[in-house]
This record gives C-alpha cells, sequence and structure tokens, in this order.
C-alpha cells in the first residue's frame, strides 16, 4: 500500500484532475453497482453529505437506528449542520430486512442510504457480492480506513446526480482536496486486494471469542453473533469493572515480556449499555489488518493459561492469582 502511494500519480482533484482517484472512483462505482461514486476524508463526513443531500431543506426528517453510529457518534452533524432531525429505529441487518426497508421507503418515496462502513465485511461474511447488499439502498459510505486498512477515505456511491450534488457539499465542507492521488492509491489497495483478506480477520475474531469462551467464568460471548471481525462480549465477574478490566488490558504485566518476548496491549472498547442490558455492559473488539501476529501470541497464552492470563490482566480482584 505504501508503495502504490508513493508511486501514485495525481492531479488536482478538486478540479477533478487527479487520475488515481477518478479510477478509485470508477472501481467504486463498478464494484458496489452504483453509477457514480466520490472519495471523501471520513466515513462521518462521507454521512454527513449524503444527509445534505437526500435532506435538501433545513428541519427535513430522517429515520436513523437508535444505535447507529450517525445517530450516536458523529457529533449531531446532520443536526448542527444540516438542520436534519434524526427519527429513530432498530437495526438493520439481513438482506431480507433490507429488502423490506427497501419496500417501504419506495412505497412511501423516501431514499434508503446506508452506512456501510464495514459493508465489505458485510459481504464476506454473508459470502455474497457487495451488489446483493446495496441492490436495496438508493446511496452507500463504504469506508477505507477500518477494515480495509487504508489511511484515510471514504467512498460515498449513488446515482449520477446525487454524486454531482455530494461533490458541491464535499467542498462547503472543506473536504475538497487537491493532489489526493497518493490516498486514493491506498484506496484502490483496500478495494482491489484487502477485501480478499477479511476472512482472516473474520477467522482471528472467532479465535479471539472461543478463547475468551476457554476462559470462563469471566467472560460471556455468544460465538453465533461473531460473524465479522467485530466481537462483542461481557465479563460475568461483578468485582471487576469494565473500566477496570479495559484499563489493565492496556497494561503490559509484569513477567509477560519475558513469557511471550514481547509486551501486548489489548485495546478493548466499552459499548453504550443498550436498552435492558444495564447489568452488564458489553464490550468490544475489533480485529484489523494490523492485528496478527501480536494477537495470536496473546491468545495462545490465554488459552495456554500462561502469559497475560497469570498477570493481574484477567484476575479479578481478591482472586487467587
Ligand atoms: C459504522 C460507522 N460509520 C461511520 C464511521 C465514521 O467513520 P470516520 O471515523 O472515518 O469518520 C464509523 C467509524 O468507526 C463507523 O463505525
Amino acid at each position: 500500500m505504501r508503495q502504490a502511494m508513493a508511486e501514485a500519480e495525481v492531479g488536482d482533484d478538486v478540479m477533478g484532475e487527479d487520475p488515481t482517484v477518478n479510477e478509485l472512483q470508477r472501481i467504486s462505482a463498478d464494484m458496489f453497482g452504483m453509477e457514480a461514486a466520490l472519495f471523501v476524508p471520513t466515513g462521518t463526513m462521507s454521512n454527513l453529505i449524503a444527509v445534505m443531500v437526500h435532506c435538501r431543506e433545513r428541519d427535513d426528517e430522517m429515520i436513523v437506528g437508535d444505535v447507529s453510529h450517525i445517530h450516536i457518534y458523529e457529533q449531531g452533524g446532520s443536526a448542527q449542520l444540516a438542520g436534519v432531525h434524526a427519527n429513530t429505529g432498530g437495526r438493520v441487518l439481513p438482506l431480507t430486512f433490507l429488502q423490506e426497508v427497501r419496500a417501504l421507503a419506495d412505497r412511501y418515496g423516501l431514499s434508503v442510504h446506508m452506512d456501510g462502513a464495514r459493508v465489505m465485511n458485510a459481504a464476506v461474511a454473508q459470502g455474497v457480492h457487495p451488489q446483493t447488499i446495496l441492490q436495496h439502498t438508493h446511496t452507500v459510505s463504504v469506508c477505507l480506513s477500518k477494515g480495509l486498512g487504508a489511511p484515510v477515505g471514504t467512498m460515498l456511491a449513488g446515482p449520477k446526480d446525487f454524486i454531482a450534488r455530494a461533490l458541491r457539499c464535499r467542498k462547503a465542507l472543506g473536504g475538497g482536496m487537491r493532489q489526493a492521488g497518493v490516498l486514493a492509491a491506498a484506496g484502490k489497495v483496500s478495494l482491489l486486494d484487502m477485501v480478499g483478506r477479511l476472512e482472516e480477520d473474520h477467522r482471528n475474531a472467532r479465535t479471539f471469542a472461543q478463547a475468551l469462551l476457554d476462559f470462563d467464568p469471566l467472560f460471556a460471548v455468544d460465538m453465533a453473533t461473531v460473524e465479522t471481525n467485530i466481537l462483542r462480549f461481557y465479563l460475568k465477574e461483578p468485582g471487576l469493572s469494565p473500566a477496570e478490566f479495559c484499563a489493565r488490558m492496556v497494561q503490559v504485566g509484569e513477567g509477560e515480556e519475558v513469557a511471550l518476548g514481547q509486551g501486548v496491549q489489548v485495546l478493548i472498547l466499552r459499548d453504550r449499555v443498550r436498552r435492558n442490558m444495564s447489568a452488564v455492559q458489553l464490550l468490544r473488539v475489533l480485529v484489523h489488518v494490523r492485528i496478527s501476529a501480536a494477537a495470536e501470541d496473546f491468545l495462545l497464552q490465554v488459552e495456554k493459561g500462561g502469559g497475560k492470563a497469570q498477570v493481574p490482566v484477567m484476575s479479578p480482584p481478591g482472586r487467587a492469582r
């Protein structure tokens, strides 16, 4: 990827003259089964642009999932900057559900935008072409910088007139980049080469989940939910708070470097408490291309009951180590 970036042919993309950006946009549109695509710096900006183009009037409304990224993690940009109000709903995942959402939207003349930040993971997990998923949406935002490993970049795709307007919005938001070909070159590697290795991340996530299960009774993992590179689990031990557990996991424990030949920091995120789940807090691990050998070492040690498993990291306070 770094090599491709170094060798990228560039031009002024604000003038539409960067050949590498143009090629990435063509590749994306073809891959997603859309008429056109636009390279934007981030997933957040891509979703915001989609809202701005779909909902042209200030005080227009949109319907989003109540735990969706756009609703919780994007600083309310659609309300702050686009003047669009959100009504919240549920989760959208299975293909049949997408089909129903699209039929409903068509009946009421609404547009469906998918925040497909990780839609490639979803396609790989379901063993389908991305177009099988995206045929049910009018527009989509696909991140290149998550599981696909690019340093920055998101592809916003949809009909030609939508992308033409999106281009104006991108400029208004300060997202027009000049010699962006160096970044688009990385994006091309993401779409053309990195999708092929996503299954590896999914496998590593399942291995991680299995290692946690084997460490019972501290963790609760529903293996059926580990479909992609995202793994969610609960701490069952009331004496160890999720915050304390996460803090311990980033520490390199005493003796760990001797046992493993290296220190391994495991960054675990705490998800927001969901409805009907106030007693336990969900923890989230994302496996990606830069987490491979180190994680495997760590997992091996957990499975063997040695290394990090023996240091305070896994031991609730008051328990024998
Ligand atoms: C589902 C989803 N949508 C959008 C985004 C925003 O992407 P970015 O961090 O590039 O703004 C993220 C980021 O993690 C995400 O997970």
